[in-house]
C-alpha cells in the first residue's frame, strides 16, 4: 500500500542514539497491543530508523501482519523468531518492539524488565484497566533494587467527546498511573487495516497524527529515563 499522504508530513526527529526495547502488554485481550505495536513500527520506519519485532503471543497476529503485509513500510519490518532476548540482542536494530499476549508469565518478565518502556493499551473498560493494574504489580513485586521501565498507559478506541473518558484518565492519574497524553480514538481504519495487513500510516490522516503523537511521547519517555 503506497502512502497516500507526503513522507515527512508528520515530523519525528530522528535520534541516532537510542536502541530499544518496547514491550506492548496488558493481561486484557483486544485492548490494541497488536494494532499501536504494529502502527507504531510503521511510523519509526518512516521516520528512518530500523526496527525488529517479536510475536509472542501464540496467535501470531501481528508475525502474520508483517510477513503477510504490501504496506511499503511494514516490509522492512524484521520478525525474529526467538522468544529469547538474548538471541535477539545480536540484532542491530534501532528499536526492537515486543507484542505480548500479556499472560504473567517467567518469559514476560524477562520482556517487561528487559524494556525500555512498556505501553499498555487500555479500553474505556473496567476489565482493561484492571488487566493495567496486574503489569503495575507484577513489576513492582520484583523489589526495589531491580530497575523498573516506565510504563506508558494509552487510552484507545476512545470516543473524545466521552465524558467518561476524562473521568477515567482522572481516577487513573489519581492512583498514580503515568496515562499518555494522546488518546486513540476508535476508528474503523484500525480494523480494516488489520484485516488488510497494512498501517494506517499514510491511509487515514487523523489516525496517523494520533500516532505520530504517541510515538513521539513515547520517545521523549524513553530518552528522558536515559
Ligand atoms: N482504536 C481502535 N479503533 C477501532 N478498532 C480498534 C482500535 N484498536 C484496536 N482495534 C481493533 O480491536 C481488535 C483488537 O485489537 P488488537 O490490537 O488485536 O488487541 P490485542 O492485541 O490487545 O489483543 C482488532 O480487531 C483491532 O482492529
Ligand atoms: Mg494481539
Amino acid at each position: 500500500m503506497l502512502s497516500k499522504l507526503e513522507a515527512g508530513a508528520f515530523e519525528i526527529k530522528k535520534d541516532s542514539r537510542v536502541a530499544k526495547v518496547i514491550t506492548f502488554a496488558n493481561v486484557k485481550g483486544g485492548s490494541g497491543k497488536s494494532t499501536l505495536c504494529i502502527n507504531i513500527a510503521a511510523i519509526l520506519i518512516r521516520t528512518g530508523y530500523s526496527v525488529a519485532l517479536i510475536d509472542a503471543d501464540q496467535q501470531k497476529c501481528s508475525k502474520d501482519w508483517i510477513t503477510g503485509t504490501k504496506d511499503k513500510l511494514l516490509s522492512r519490518v524484521q520478525i525474529i523468531e526467538q522468544t529469547d532476548l538474548q538471541a535477539a540482542e545480536n540484532v542491530e536494530v534501532d528499536f526492537l518492539l515486543i507484542d505480548t499476549q500479556g499472560s504473567l508469565t517467567k518469559e514476560m518478565a524477562q520482556f517487561l524488565f528487559q524494556s525500555s518502556l512498556i505501553i499498555t493499551p487500555c479500553r474505556v473498560s473496567r476489565d482493561d484497566i484492571v488487566g493495567q493494574g496486574w503489569i503495575e504489580i507484577f513489576l513492582k513485586q520484583a523489589g526495589q533494587d531491580v530497575k523498573k521501565p516506565p510504563i506508558l498507559t494509552v487510552l484507545n478506541g476512545v470516543n473524545k467527546r466521552s465524558s467518561i473518558l476524562s473521568h477515567v484518565i482522572e481516577q487513573l492519574k489519581e492512583d498514580g498511573i503515568q496515562v499518555a497524553k494522546t488518546c486513540i480514538s476508535q476508528r474503523v481504519c484500525f480494523a480494516e487495516t488489520n484485516v488488510n495487513k497494512i498501517s494506517v500510516i499514510g491511509y487515514n490522516k487523523q489516525a496517523t497524527q494520533e500516532i505520530v503523537d504517541l510515538t513521539n511521547e513515547a520517545l521523549n519517555l524513553i530518552k528522558s529515563e536515559a
